[in-house]
């Protein structure tokens, strides 16, 4: 039932050509219309050179542009909630965020019961923004984001960050004029979990790296990092009751580099960083297949009792643990038990994806005692789809990860398990996987699950993608990036942008929202900032990329 790939994933390292920006002509006033009861087009936001409000990825609920812009000056002032640690926490990256552009000094300060400025307003009342939903009112004397939890204020934080011209993002002082649209937005995500996967196996990333990608991800409002922590090429976490599988099974990625392998002290360090970024990390140790790095490492988990050579290549479905093994699970245990240990989040993801080299019977006897562990140290579990031909434990999330060309039966099955009551999150392989080629010239990347243009990464509805799936049981959308072919930032640059903004897009903006010709005029007025920031994106011919 599994998978089958059609196309090994056999790809040389393509060298990143240089794209040449489109350069199609300035949109000026741009969409407006975003949501219904959204920004009308050319509404109250009019104002030149102020971009119109709600003219944001992703788009909020609801724009209602009114009144006055505000205009930040040498004498603004973050005004915060005094009682709250982290909304001072949010207010001083605020404060970060804007300096080096503007020049101001944006001093963080205590509410003093005043109006003007920037405040930040943490409200326990406001129980319709939720977890993470967010009120942004914008008008001549300042700008007030309200929320509930600080969650919130770090999205509203994002949204004001995105109305204000986009060479905010720039790390040198210019000129602006520095104004946002007047008006209230109010916002509220549709999914809770919107997520991005970095496979860190494949090609080895640094924690600076990383940090790089959870800063690109904040700004769009995405909240899950999977971090694909182990597969046949290297295994990237250190263990200490098992401590080769870092240090011998770290030691080398596809095409044979010196791959590496996060310390404790580093993977916590990524996990704070993206909790600053109000992001949760969640591992994964793929698990029965795609094992090798950890079978190198020690010979005793393999049933012959042999360990195999490291691999640096890029086939699939080789590998497995030895079901039948005691040992087998003291490994799982001791695994899974330091790696909950240094997790705050509330996920540990055991893979379970081309177990390929697992009988189905072994594969279904590992999974369930896989699934037991994590639940033992208090983690929810997260498996590939292929975890519904075990029996997924209470509360477990599958991540469906087929295509169009899935068979029937197999998404029956998928869909079968979210009416018993598995969540499901999606992340369909042709819409996306960021690995995915964009065209047959895209230098980067693969294209077993066919090419993958950014209206087809956009175009489709989490709630009705799977026949038979009750809108409730998905949980969310994210969206992975395999690194076979990807070796550095500026190749996640290229693959991943800009697709996962339209990733980002599922998982917050409401269904109704939903509009390709909207989308790619709003994601063309992002051009200019994802520029600013230094990210080099695949300028895609399906957008007017917007100049500033
Ligand atoms: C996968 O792409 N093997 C989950």
């Amino acid at each position: 039932m599994t998978q089958r790939r059609t196309f090994p994933r056999l790809r040389l390292l393509g060298s990143l050509l240089l794209v040449v920006a489109a350069g199609i002509t300035g949109i000026g006033a741009a969409p407006g219309g975003a949501a219904p009861g959204g920004a009308a087009p050319g509404g109250a936001a009019a104002t030149p050179g102020v971009r119109p409000l709600g003219d944001i990825v992703p788009v909020p609920a609801s724009a209602r542009p009114g009144g006055s812009p505000y205009t930040l000056t040498a004498r603004t002032r973050i005004h915060v909630d005094d009682d709250s640690r982290e909304a001072r926490r949010v207010g001083a990256y605020l404060a970060d965020l804007l300096r080096p552009s503007t020049g101001y000094a944006l001093p963080v300060v205590d509410h003093d019961g005043g109006t003007g400025g920037i405040r930040l307003r943490l409200s326990g009342r406001e129980a319709a923004l939720g977890d993470e939903g967010y009120r942004l009112e914008s008008g001549r004397r300042g700008v007030t984001i309200t929320a509930r939890t600080p969650a919130g204020l770090f999205h509203g934080v994002q949204t004001l960050r995105q109305q204000l011209p986009a060479s905010v993002e720039e790390d040198t002082r210019q000129p602006g004029p520095w104004r946002v649209a007047g008006g209230t937005i109010t916002d509220t995500p549709r999914y809770a979990y919107r997520g991005a996967m970095l496979d860190v196996s494949r090609h080895f990333f640094t924690v600076e790296q990383v940090k790089r990608y959870i800063d690109q991800m904040a700004l769009y409002k995405i909240n899950k990092l999977h971090l694909h922590l182990s597969d046949d090429q290297g295994w990237r976490i250190a263990i200490d009751s098992w401590p080769r599988l870092a240090t011998y099974g770290g030691s080398t990625q596809v095409g044979g580099g010196p791959g590496g392998y996060y310390t404790k002290a580093q993977y916590k360090d990524i996990v704070a960083y993206a909790a600053s970024r109000h992001l949760e990390v969640v591992p994964e140790i793929d698990m029965p297949g795609h094992t090798n790095a950890a079978l190198a490492s020690y010979a005793e988990l393999n049933c012959d009792g042999i360990a195999p050579p490291l691999y640096t290549g890029t086939a699939v479905g080789f590998s497995s643990l030895c079901v039948a093994k005691d040992i087998t699970y003291d490994f799982v245990d001791d695994v899974v038990r330091e790696i909950a240990a240094l997790t705050p989040g509330r996920y540990l993801h055991i893979g379970g994806d081309e177990a390929h080299s697992t009988s189905h019977e072994d594969y279904v006897t590992f999974m369930d005692r896989a699934q037991a562990t994590v639940v033992k140290y208090g983690k929810t579990v997260i498996g590939w789809h292929q975890l519904v031909g075990a029996n997924p434990a209470e509360g477990a999330l599958a991540q469906y990860w087929g295509l169009d060309r899935t068979s029937d039966a197999e998404k029956a099955r998928v869909a079968a398990a979210a009416r018993n009551g598995t969540g499901l999150i999606l992340s369909p392989a042709d819409r996306l996987y960021l690995d995915m080629k964009y065209t047959k010239d895209t230098p980067l990347g693969l294209s077993w699950a066919g090419y993958v243009e950014v209206q087809r990464s956009y175009d489709w509805d989490p709630a009705a993608y799977l026949p038979g799936v009750p809108a409730s049981a998905v949980a969310g959308v994210e969206a992975p990036l395999w690194t076979e072919t990807i070796a550095s930032s500026a190749h996640i640059d290229q693959m991943a942008f800009p697709r996962l903004l339209g990733a980002a897009e599922l998982g917050w903006s409401p269904a109704a929202t939903h509009d390709w010709e909207t989308y790619r005029q709003r994601l063309g007025g992002q051009g200019p900032r994802l520029e600013a920031l230094g990210v080099d994106f695949y300028r895609s011919p399906q957008v007017d990329w917007r100049t500033e």
